[in-house]
């Protein structure tokens, strides 16, 4: 242990009295920097790593968001965390995950404090009065047999970070901004990894229940925004109509109704 060793070994004590979960976060492995937890998760679960089992860094050196961006979260006040996951559902449903990690999020932001509602910015941006404070990054392994697959979900959330860097500090946000009050990060992950297991649990019984949910938190819907595929660099102009069942943007061009996969596209929505 280094540096901040100490604020960690009592971070994780707290995580440990406070976790209710059965399997998510009962193996954990705690960084004090590195470069992305992602990329431990991975190599963890390559070796054989249980389903819900967690890295934390307390300082990520070269996070990653999506479509190849960084994710910068400052040093000893956030959560930047990441899951190995083995959910009883095929491959073909991984996309899910995130839609349950997102309602799981907003959840947990609710109960930690009351008065803040967020809402999801497709695929999975969550955003508070318009500013994000959390963006996840899903990774999956697909495996010859069903058990050989797994899923990392990397999630970074803005817990008690006031100032950031100049290109998004006006897109950007924390729960203790918005709160008002600083937050107790233990507490925090401990209680997202409660109801991330409960969100998933309804996942694996019933999807439909998922897909609805997120679509009453979901932002612009009935909006004019234009999507661009990462791949020809084409835009598209339409309105925002949803998701599918199996979280695909649906978007309206012309009278037609395309799906979109998130991997595939980024989008603007006008106003947001
Ligand atoms: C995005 O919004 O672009 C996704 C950001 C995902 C960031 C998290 S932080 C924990 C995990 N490790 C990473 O390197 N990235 C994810």
């Amino acid at each position: 242990m280094n540096g901040n060793g100490d604020a960690i070994k009592s971070l994780r004590i707290r995580f440990q009295e406070s976790l209710s979960t059965r399997d998510l976060g009962q193996t954990t492995r705690w960084l004090t920097q590195y470069p992305s937890t992602n990329t431990e998760a991975r190599a963890w679960a390559d070796e054989g790593a249980p389903h819900g089992a967690l890295v934390f860094a307390d300082h990520q050196t070269a996070g990653k968001g999506r479509h190849d961006r960084t994710w910068s979260s400052a040093p000893g006040l956030n959560l930047t965390v990441s899951l190995v996951l083995r959910p009883e559902i095929g491959p073909s449903q991984f996309g899910l995950i995130t839609l349950a990690a997102c309602l799981a999020v907003c959840q947990t932001i609710q109960s930690t404090c009351t008065a803040v509602s967020s809402r999801i910015k497709w695929p999975n941006d969550i955003r508070i009065d318009g500013k994000k404070c959390c963006g996840m990054l899903l990774e999956s392994a697909i495996g010859k047999d069903p058990g050989e697959s797994f899923v990392i979900l990397g999630i970074g959330l803005n817990v008690n970070q006031t100032d950031f860097p100049d290109l998004i500090q006006n897109s950007a946000t924390s729960i203790m901004l918005e709160c008002g009050r600083p937050v107790d990060r233990s507490h925090l992950l401990s209680g997202l990894l409660g109801d991330l297991e409960t969100m998933l649990s309804i996942l694996e019984k019933n999807p439909e229940a998922i897909v609805t949910q997120y679509r009453e938190k979901l932002e612009g819907v009935g909006k004019a925004m234009i999507l661009t595929d990462v791949h020809t660099n084409q835009s598209y102009e339409g309105i925002l109509r949803g998701v599918d069942l199996t979280g695909a943007l649906q978007m309206e061009i012309g009278s037609t109704i395309h799906s979109f996969h998130a991997g595939d596209v980024k989008l603007q929505i006008e106003g947001l």
